[in-house]
């Protein structure tokens, strides 16, 4: 069975409660949950939240040979070198995803340190950034 981790970063455990405009009104449960109906039997999903860099960069040297990567690393998107350079020895497909519509908000969340090494952004649509990423994998499955 293909393995795709999902990873959320800082501050994604507490969405529901975070500035609905950008995050919409859903819980990073919720979320999970419409993932794995959505995701109709065709991959193993693992979903992963953490608060802290280094547990993120540990779960993923665990997921080097994963098929898919659905990485919203939050805050860290822009400031940690140490997710990107795991990031970057994962073999499998890796796709950002971002709830808000993050390079159109403050400068400094322009600053990106792992749009160059992901397939593909998926961002602005509140959990439906995570869905279409998955139907994006789901695709390239059908295709193959
Ligand atoms: C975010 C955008 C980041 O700039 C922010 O720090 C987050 C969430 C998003 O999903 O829109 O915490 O990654």
């Amino acid at each position: 069975m293909r393995k795709v981790l999902i990873l959320n970063g800082p501050n994604l455990n507490m969405l529901g409660k975070r500035p609905k405009e950008h995050y919409g009104t859903l819980t990073l449960a919720e979320i999970n949950q419409r993932l794995m109906e959505a995701n109709e039997g065709y991959f193993d999903l693992e979903f992963f939240q953490s608060n802290s860099e280094g547990e993120l960069i540990t779960r993923l040297q665990q997921s080097m040979d994963y098929f898919g990567i659905l990485i919203n690393p939050a805050s860290y998107t822009h400031t940690s070198i140490g997710i990107r350079d795991a990031l970057e020895m994962c073999n499998g497909i890796k796709l950002e995803i971002h709830l808000s519509k993050v390079d159109e908000r403050e400068a400094f969340r322009r600053v990106n340190l792992i749009r160059d090494i992901c397939e593909k952004c998926f961002q602005g649509k509140h959990e439906n950034s995570y869905l279409e990423a998955l139907n994006y994998l789901k695709e390239i499955v059908k295709n193959s």
